[in-house]
């Protein structure tokens, strides 16, 4: 791209686009990083810098960045009908072959799929069903929802209250009533001395009865996770964790919700992030590499527990009232459709399992550099922790800015991360070969080594 039309881009940013996480009044002095097109898990900016992208984007381009084939399946679609919808009698061949093919790789039991545009809508809508579901059950004071501190499910008005960060609730007179946050699991920093990974979950398990004890268990609805805490820091369950947390929402007939968006698709190294770690849903929400991102399209899968009981308020009511307009849309779903026959035929499972043991390797080679802390993952997504102090896990002081220095050596070795506090997540597009996942170490080693020699650490 030439100077001109990089910086007239960036003068009408300036004046008109409203971004996402920065701060309003500054935002038109920055000098907004222009992605121009991609190369496999390269990205190329207007300078025709290339990076390693790391983060998938956001945690999301599964397949990497630009894709011929799933363009023309989306040109096709879009000549040959552009829009329709799915409601009352309609339905269109790419939505209808989208659910059948999603019911098909879902666990057992989920027959059902509600198609909707993002993460954020798919959890939103997830809410509704579980009212849905404890109204059809004539149990309606079942309202309260339990998700966890530093969990993220989405920025709705309603979403927003199950994320569990408060940032996401100042300022917009949030949480509503009847949203719970019991702790996250975080056994590196949180786990007591001497205390095993098993005793930690039992603990966490223990906290969550309490909770439901103490607000009336004939008042909760549901207990949302993401089956590994993706933007809290990306981080594992602590062992048993979701054994005794399952055994505690069954015990007083609570709905799970697995929040998949993006663990879903392999990225943990089953099909569902649920399966690898043994969660036991009611109901799955799916985003992001349902399309590879290239098209915005999400889906709630429903188990028939949850489906019995919709049909029971829907006959009661006289129709299910919901729908979003892009509910279905046979553009987006065409192009997730065909994103899920490329998974298939590479064996996308399979791929990230037989990468996976490099990936982990990276992490555990990471573990005796100087300036990190935890250091962990599971199939493609993991993080390295910064600190201070190996020892006692102290953290950088603030003033240091290790984080910024680091993100900006980054940059200067063409690797994109997520940086999450003093956390690094890596989470490449689920394509990524062997040699690629080197590559990517040894980018973010330099990275690290540049941050450290920069402040003498
Ligand atoms: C776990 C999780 N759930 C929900 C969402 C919201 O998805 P969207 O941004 O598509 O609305 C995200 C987005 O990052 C997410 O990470």
């Amino acid at each position: 791209m030439n100077q001109i039309s990089a910086n007239s881009i960036r003068a009408e940013d300036a004046k008109h686009v409203v971004h996402p996480h920065v701060n309003l009044r500054k935002q038109p002095e920055a000098k907004p990083f222009i992605i121009e097109r991609g190369d496999g898990i390269y990205v190329i900016d207007d300078e025709g810098n290339r990076y390693l992208e790391a983060a998938a984007g956001l945690w999301c381009a599964s397949l990497g960045f630009g894709n011929a084939r799933v363009a023309e399946v989306a040109r096709k679609m879009l000549e040959e009908i552009g829009f329709y919808h799915i409601f009352r009698g309609a339905t269109n061949a790419p939505a209808a072959d989208l659910s059948a093919k999603l019911a098909a790789i879902a666990p057992e039991g989920f027959e059902h799929i509600l198609l909707q545009c993002s993460g954020s809508e798919a959890n939103d809508t997830a809410i509704k069903l579980v009212w849905y579901y404890w109204n059809a059950k004539d149990q309606p004071q079942r309202r309260k929802i339990i998700s966890r501190e530093q969990s993220y499910h989405g920025t709705t008005a309603m979403t927003s209250c199950l994320t569990g960060k408060p940032r996401f609730h100042n300022g917009y007179g949030l949480p509503f009533e009847g949203f719970l946050y019991t702790a996250m699991p975080y056994y590196y920093r949180n786990g007591l001395p001497g205390e095993s990974e098993e005793a930690y979950s039992t603990r966490l398990a223990k906290e969550l009865e309490e909770m439901i004890l103490a607000e009336g268990p004939e008042t909760i609805a549901a207990f949302w996770a993401e089956p590994m805490l993706g933007s809290g820091g990306a981080i594992l369950p602590p062992k048993g964790y979701y054994e005794k947390v399952q055994a505690v929402l069954n015990k007083y007939d609570i709905l799970l919700v697995a929040d998949e968006v993006i663990c879903g698709f392999a990225r943990t190294g089953e099909m569902w992030g649920s399966q690898t770690f043994g969660m036991k849903p009611d109901l799955m929400t799916c985003a992001k590499a349902l399309s590879g991102a290239m098209q915005p399209i999400s889906a709630v899968i429903i188990s028939d527990k949850v489906w019995e009981q919709m049909m029971v308020q829907s006959d009661r009511l006289g129709g299910f009232t919901h729908g979003f307009t892009y509910a279905g849309h046979p553009v987006a779903a065409a192009v997730a459709l065909e994103v899920l026959k490329i998974y298939e035929e590479m064996d996308l499972v399979g791929h990230v399992k037989a990468v996976e043991p490099l990936f982990l390797a990276g992490f555990e080679v990471l573990r005796d550099h100087p300036l990190v802390g935890d250091s962990t993952g599971i199939g493609l997504i993991g993080a390295v922790e910064i600190v201070a102090d190996k020892a006692t896990k102290a953290m950088h002081d603030p003033a240091l800015r290790v984080m910024a220095i680091f993100e900006d050596r980054a940059m200067a070795n063409g690797l994109i991360t997520r940086i999450i506090g003093n956390r690094v997540a890596l989470s490449p597009p689920q394509v990524i070969t062997a040699d690629e996942v080197r590559e990517m170490f040894a980018r973010l080693t330099r990275a690290l080594d540049e941050t450290a020699s920069q402040i003498g650490a």
